[in-house]
C-alpha cells in the first residue's frame, strides 16, 4: 500500500459536486485491500445479514428479471470464485461498521473532497463494495441519498439521466424516499439519448447530480468497485419534502410542492420530523424474496431455488 491516498476533482469543477456528473481521479485500486487475497478475508469476516447477493436477466427494460439469492454456508473464496465465473452481482454493505481499515481509508477519501469543496459537507455516510461478474448489470433507478461510485477492478459503463420529471416522476420518488420501494422507475431505452454515458476505469470515481437516475453495465473482468453513500442538508431537506408529501397525500392533505426552501418546506419538515417520531406514519417498507443460491460449481454461479 503506498503512503498516502487521494481523491481529486478538477479545481473548475468541483463547485459543481452534486449539481452535475463529475469525474474524479482517485488511488484506492493502488491500496492491497482489493487484492482477492483481501476480499476473500473480507467476505469471510462479514456479516452475512449484510451481504446482498443478485443475478439478472439480459434486458435494461425488464427489472422484473433482478433476482436475490442466498450464500449462506460458502467461503469469501467460494464467492468470489462463483462471481468470476457467473453472472452475479455481490452488494456487501456496512463494510465500515465491520472492517476499521476500510472505514479509515473511505473517511479520508471524504475528508479529502470535504477540504476541495467548500460547499460539500457529508453526513450519515455508509460504505458498500460491489463484486460484480463481467458483462452483469443494475437496473435503471434512482437513489434516495447522494452516491460516489469509485471504481477499483474491471471496467464499467455507467448512464446517468436528468433528475426531471420523465426520468423520474415525482410520484416514484416519493416512494423510493420512503424506503416503500427501491426499483420503481419506469425506464425505456429511448431515455438514453438522454444519458451522460461514462465508461469508468480502476482509479476514476463519479458522483452525479443529487438522486438523478442511473444504471450500470459491466464491461469487461469481474468488477470491484465501492458506493459510497452519504447525505447532505440539501439532499436530507429534498428526502424529507418528498416523504412528507407522501404522508400528507395519504391522510387527505394536499400536498405536491417540492420545493425544499421557503416557509412552506421549513413546515413541513418540521412537520413530517414531528410525525415520524410519533412513529405514526409507518408505511410498508420494501422486503427481498430469495429466490437463487449462489453455487460455485454451477456455470452462472448460482441455482435458481425454483422456476422464478
Ligand atoms: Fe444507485
Amino acid at each position: 500500500m503506498q503512503d498516502k491516498s487521494f481523491v481529486a476533482f478538477k479545481p473548475e469543477e468541483v463547485g459543481a459536486l452534486s449539481q452535475k456528473t463529475l469525474v474524479a481521479t482517485h488511488n484506492l485500486h493502488e491500496t492491497s485491500l482489493f487484492s482477492d487475497e483481501s476480499l476473500i478475508k473480507l467476505l469471510d469476516n462479514h456479516n452475512r445479514d449484510c451481504l446482498y447477493a443478485h443475478t439478472m436477466g439480459e434486458d435494461p427494460e425488464n427489472p422484473s428479471e433482478w433476482y436475490n439469492g442466498t450464500t449462506d454456508k460458502l467461503t469469501g473464496e467460494e464467492l468470489l470464485t462463483a462471481v468470476k465465473r457467473g453472472k452475479l452481482w455481490l452488494n456487501i454493505v456496512k463494510i465500515g461498521d465491520f472492517h476499521p481499515q476500510y472505514k479509515e481509508l473511505l473517511d479520508e477519501m471524504y475528508e479529502q473532497i470535504e477540504a476541495q469543496a467548500e460547499h460539500f459537507r457529508s453526513i450519515r455516510r455508509s460504505y458498500t463494495l460491489l463484486i460484480s461478474s463481467p458483462k452483469s448489470m443494475v437496473f435503471y433507478h434512482a437513489d434516495p441519498y447522494d452516491v460516489f461510485l469509485w471504481q477499483l477492478r474491471g471496467k464499467k459503463r455507467v448512464y446517468v439521466y436528468p433528475f426531471e420529471e420523465t426520468f423520474a416522476p415525482t410520484k416514484s420518488m416519493e416512494r423510493i424516499f420512503t424506503r416503500e420501494a427501491i426499483e420503481d422507475l419506469p425506464y425505456s431505452l429511448d431515455f438514453d439519448e438522454h444519458a451522460e454515458v461514462l465508461d469508468l476505469n480502476p482509479g476514476q470515481m463519479v458522483s452525479w447530480a443529487q438522486n438523478s437516475p442511473h444504471r450500470v453495465v459491466n464491461l469487461e473482468d469481474v468488477n470491484i468497485s465501492i458506493t459510497s453513500n452519504h447525505y447532505t442538508d440539501s439532499a436530507l431537506r429534498r428526502e424529507f419534502v418528498y416523504s412528507a408529501n407522501r404522508y400528507f397525500k395519504r391522510l387527505g392533505i394536499p400536498a405536491s410542492s417540492t420545493a425544499t426552501k421557503g416557509l412552506l418546506a421549513d413546515s413541513k419538515i418540521f412537520a413530517f420530523r414531528a410525525l415520524r417520531k410519533l412513529n405514526i406514519h409507518a408505511l410498508e417498507p420494501y422486503n427481498y424474496k430469495k429466490t437463487f443460491v449462489v453455487d460455485p460449481q454451477a456455470p452462472q454461479g448460482f441455482r435458481f431455488l425454483s422456476n422464478p
